[in-house]
């Protein structure tokens, strides 16, 4: 009996050294460098990153798709109205990288509270004379308010974590999550609650028309003088001249970035703003993580191939 025959996939390039060769079998690999346009061809399967947009016009010019494997959990990279009209399948990576995000987000709370950032400049500029009781002052955490923007599996990841170091969460959520609420004490709020009481505010939504640009200059007049803003989540649930505004005015205590509107650019007023810890979203950066994400990736592709259901999609 003769093999099937292959089925022509394209794959983002840059996850070629994540994968391993058994997870590619049955499949005709076109590897597709991000730098590169979608191009026209049969293949049934794309694996993009968070960086290709895969909209009408690039469903159009593959016209043989039957999934796409977004190389990530967010999916706002791709217009899942279109592939909806196209029966073309959309799936994420869900769950592999919510510890790290989480992990990633302290960090940069950590960063913030403790200047991490200036702490270090001091200590390589060689500036630093020693021991002084008021130098690099930070923000002590236990008895605050951690303010969660939306609390799915990252948001309550990053709740759970913050009862050790001893914060009162509050967090927006479409439902109450009773689970999270009996293990950390969290109570539900409002937006505009969590705006007026968060020491801490954290943002875990996904961009939509409703949570861009959710963070701009009326809502940050309406933090706490002092706040912390940490994003991790996506770059434009923030406008980034009113981020920079705030924090040159001092109103704002600090802001921990690791996703930008506009990425890989940074609005050069916020890149030039005083107390920020700025990184290039690396929240799902672990070696473990980054391989189950294109693991997660493959294994819907090769479940849609093999006509069975996917195992992460969007919609169900
Ligand atoms: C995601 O998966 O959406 C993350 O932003 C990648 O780190």
């Amino acid at each position: 009996m003769s093999a099937p025959p292959l089925q022509p996939v394209l794959i983002a390039a840059e996850l070629r050294g994540l994968l391993e060769p058994d997870q590619l079998q049955g499949l005709e690999v076109t590897w597709l460098p991000s730098d590169t346009a979608t191009p026209t061809g049969d293949w049934v399967a794309i694996i993009p990153l968070l960086s290709r947009w895969v909209g009408g016009t690039q469903l159009k010019s593959l016209p043989a798709l039957r999934i796409i494997a977004n190389c990530a959990v967010g999916y706002d990279n791709v217009d899942v109205v279109a592939a909806e009209m196209r029966k073309v399948i959309v799936t994420n990576t869900p769950d592999v990288l919510t510890d790290a995000t989480a992990d990633l987000t302290w960090a940069l709370i950590l960063a913030c509270a403790r200047r991490l950032v200036e702490a270090i400049d001091l200590v390589r500029s060689g500036r630093w004379t020693g021991w002084h009781p008021e130098q690099l002052l930070g923000v002590h955490l236990r008895g605050r308010t951690l303010g969660l923007f939306g609390a799915g599996r990252i948001g309550q990841a990053v709740g759970r974590r913050a009862v050790a170091f001893g914060l009162r969460i509050i967090y927006t959520a479409r439902a109450p999550k009773p689970d999270f609420e009996r293990d950390t004490g969290a109570t539900r709020a409002e937006w505009t609650g969590l705006l007026a009481e968060s020491d801490i505010l954290s943002l875990h939504a996904p961009s939509t028309p409703e949570t861009k640009g959710v963070v701009n200059s009326d809502t940050l007049d309406r933090m706490k003088p002092g706040a912390i803003l940490v994003n991790t989540a996506r770059g434009d649930l923030i406008r980034e001249e009113a981020l920079a505004i705030a924090l040159e005015a001092g109103r704002l205590g600090a802001a921990g970035l690791d996703v930008y509107a506009d990425e890989p650019a940074i609005h050069p007023r916020l890149r030039a703003a005083p107390r920020t810890v700025l990184l290039p979203h690396i929240g799902s950066a672990t070696h473990d993580t980054r391989r189950k994400m294109a693991a997660t990736a493959l294994a819907n592709v090769q479940a849609v191939l093999q006509g069975k259901p996917p195992l992460t999609p969007v919609f169900r």
